[in-house]
């Protein structure tokens, strides 16, 4: 039988078994083929013809792509600027930034470095927010030339903006058209439509119904804001006052869906929470956004077993593109098991994305997405203590290559 090329990396593999259990294995392989499929992952195997073998560094190891759940494209150049909670630090700084993405030429410069930042830090699959047409042209530009995964979405709002922020929902629905176009067009298979309405807040009721007619046409993913802050769930419930709860307020718009990425989530009431499980959305804690911005404690105790909890770095709020760091942040907030969080950025993250079966483990079928990396001196001698090596010797951690479907994306060949 004809196998076709395959490809062979020896290495110690950290792999996610299930929610807060990991395998690992010391002296591993993972063989993969030509399109990029996972063919073998486990235990050495000899193989006829044998694969061609990838040379790695010593002491090398394989985690799967790390899955970053929630970004900002246009919030590269925001990150680290203190002084505000949210409401705040949004018209100071986010707001400003943003809307220098009307501008192509700027646009695709930052997209560029943007996703080179995610792949250097293993992040091989994003959800993210673009701003402008343009900025999220040159978004899935960018993400295509890189050789990421992406769900890209432009930021929606029609009020409480700044004027250059603020759109016309019919022109921004034809713009989200004329992305799904654009997207559908490229045939990577990497890439994936999202609506983003930003918050509550910065989107009228007449606008939110619109949006939800698209999301129930489109089948697109929608990507918001919810119960981030205190002072931004009272001005919800002001600006709602037919509504009993923030969550209601997405609810009645059509926009809570299985294919729903909902940002923090950190004051929500319990009927909320109810709500949110039973359209199945998924929820993305934010942990180091949360701190930056002084937001609260995310409630982890509620959502532990929830199979769609994800991690997000929340950039720029979030000041790291490390999913590595997210996870550190989450156990100094939660005291979550290393292996709990591994789960969130991996498959946990895959399964809240609807794409289980494609990423999240290397296993026999799916993508080979994978990082080979090295975390220095003194390592652990087991996968627990290997992995958290990995969440906590940040300065010790180095990622050497990052693959994609199998094809190495970073660094970029010359
Ligand atoms: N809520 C609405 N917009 C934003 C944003 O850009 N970042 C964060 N952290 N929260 C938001
Ligand atoms: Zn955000």
């Amino acid at each position: 039988m004809k196998t076709g090329r395959r490809y062979a990396v020896r290495a110690a593999i950290i792999n996610p078994a299930g929610p807060g259990r990991i395998d690992f294995i010391r002296d591993g392989e993972l063989v993969f083929d030509r399109d990029g499929a996972v063919v073998h992952c486990g235990r050495r195997r000899t193989w006829r013809p044998p694969p061609s073998r990838l040379a790695l560094p010593r002491g090398a190891l394989v985690i799967p792509g790390l899955i970053d759940c929630h970004t900002h494209l246009s919030q590269y150049h925001v990150r680290g600027r203190t002084g505000h909670t949210l409401m705040h630090w949004l018209s100071s700084y986010v707001f400003p930034a943003e809307a220098a993405f009307r501008d192509r030429a700027y646009a695709r410069r930052v997209a560029d470095g943007f996703f080179g930042k995610l792949l250097s830090n293993g992040v091989t699959t994003a959800a993210l927010y673009a701003n402008y047409p343009a900025g999220a042209e040159e978004a899935v530009d960018a993400a295509e030339r890189s050789g990421i995964r992406a769900v890209v979405g432009l930021t929606l709002m029609d009020r409480g903006v700044p004027r250059p922020l603020r759109q016309r929902p019919e022109q921004a629905l034809e713009e989200c058209r004329r992305l799904a176009e654009k997207i559908g067009k490229g045939r990577t298979g990497r890439l994936w439509l999202s609506v983003n309405p930003r918050f509550a807040p910065a989107c009228s009721g007449k606008f939110m119904a619109m949006i939800g007619r698209f999301v129930r046409e489109s089948g697109a993913y929608v990507q918001t804001h919810l119960s981030e802050n205190e002072g931004e769930t009272a001005l919800v419930g002001r600006m709602f006052p037919g509504i009993s709860s923030y969550a209601g307020v997405y609810d009645r718009f059509g926009l809570l869906t299985p294919k729903t990425l909902l940002a923090h989530c950190i004051h929500l009431s319990p009927a909320e929470r109810r709500l949110v499980l039973k359209r199945g959305c998924s929820v993305v804690h934010c942990p180091s956004s949360n701190l930056f911005l002084h937001s609260g404690r995310f409630p982890m105790e509620h959502w532990r077993k929830y199979p769609k909890l994800c991690l997000g770095t929340d950039v720029g709020a979030g000041p790291s593109f490390s999913m590595l760091d997210a996870m550190r942040d989450a156990y100094f907030v939660n005291r979550e098991p290393p292996e709990r969080l591994f789960y969130c950025a991996t498959m946990g993250a895959a399964r809240a994305l609807g794409l289980e079966n494609r990423m999240g483990s290397l296993r026999p079928g799916k993508q080979a997405d994978f990082s080979v990396v090295t975390v220095g001196e003194n390592s652990g001698r087991n996968g627990r203590e290997l992995l958290s090596d990995l969440i906590f010797k940040w300065d010790q951690v180095r990622f050497h290559q990052v693959f994609v479907g199998g094809r190495m994306v970073w660094p970029e060949k010359l």
